[in-house]
């Protein structure tokens, strides 16, 4: 790879929930483009794991353990990387989960907690990283992975699906108010993503196949990674407040497809 093209070349990155699956995938990406890389995950054996492999790939790498649930482990976390690393240029959040469950059904305690695991920590995380960012004075770069469910419906997991919409609203508002110290910020939202915590099965890879899903395949982990490293990089030096997704088409696609209507008539 031309690191240079990337403008990464020895930037200090963080990524949160960097264990396994997109967040690995995005660690040694940004490692093989130039970065040293901060492994943050709540689980030591996956953090070490894969900052062993960012140093195989030539750069530093640095497990750090912490619960993006706790905003004082999350302080922490930010301080201990920031050490590490001397700085930190790019942050990148992986971690977010769904509940699933009816709306009639969802307890406050429940709603809370799909909040949190999914947009509150981006807000306690994001704001640590970008005050460290403007007294460093070098700005930087944030990307949050979201999901399709934020832009659409999410029936069944909604309160996911507003956390999810609330992140694609949030990189806005702090696109705005910390774009003049020079800190971009951005969202990747994938859609159906064969990971570790939901490998590909038959019936999901027949299901693919037979949905409305343009490119007719679940994605990889390396190709959400890939729209990670672009909104990291230089080469996305004029976009900040967006939301990429990586959706095989997902929101591209119809019910009244011909390609749907033939599926739904061959199921009568
Ligand atoms: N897989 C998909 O199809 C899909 C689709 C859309 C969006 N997403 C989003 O992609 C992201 C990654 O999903 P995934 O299922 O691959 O993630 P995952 O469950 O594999 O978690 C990623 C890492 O985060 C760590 N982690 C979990 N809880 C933590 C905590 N409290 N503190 C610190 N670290 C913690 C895990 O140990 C793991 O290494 C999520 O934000 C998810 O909402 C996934």
């Amino acid at each position: 790879m031309t690191a240079s093209l990337f403008g990464l070349d020895g930037k200090k990155a963080l990524i949160v929930g960097g264990g396994r699956g997109m967040g690995e995938s995005s660690a040694l990406l940004l490692a093989q483009a130039g970065c040293d890389v901060a492994v943050l995950d709540n689980d030591a054996g996956r953090a070490g794991h894969v900052a062993d492999a960012v140093r195989g790939c030539g750069r530093q790498g640095f497990p750090i353990v912490a619960d993006i649930l706790d905003e004082a482990s999350v302080r922490r976390a930010v301080d201990e990387a920031e050490a590490a690393l001397g700085g930190i240029d790019v942050l990148v959040t992986i971690v977010g989960q769904a509940l699933f469950k009816p709306l009639l059904d969802v307890t406050l305690e429940e709603w809370d907690f799909d909040q949190s695991r999914n947009l509150r920590y981006f807000f306690v995380t994001a704001r640590a990283v970008a005050a460290a960012m403007i007294a460093r004075g070098q700005g930087g770069a944030l990307v949050c992975v979201g999901s399709v469910d934020g832009a659409i419906g999410a029936p069944g997991h909604a309160a996911y699906g507003a956390a999810k919409a609330g992140l694609m609203h949030l990189v806005k508002s702090m696109a705005g108010e910390w774009g003049r110290s020079g800190i971009r910020v951005n969202a990747v939202a994938p859609g159906s993503i064969t990971t570790p915590r939901l490998p590909e099965t038959d019936q999901s890879r027949a299901l693919m196949e037979a949905s409305v899903l343009p490119i007719g395949r679940a994605g990889t982990t390396d190709e959400v990674a890939g729209a990670v490293l672009f909104l990291a990089s230089k080469l996305a030096g004029y976009v900040t407040g967006h939301t990429v997704f990586v959706d095989g088409g997902w929101m591209a696609a119809n019910l009244f497809d011909p390609r749907v209507m033939a599926v739904k008539k061959s199921n009568e």
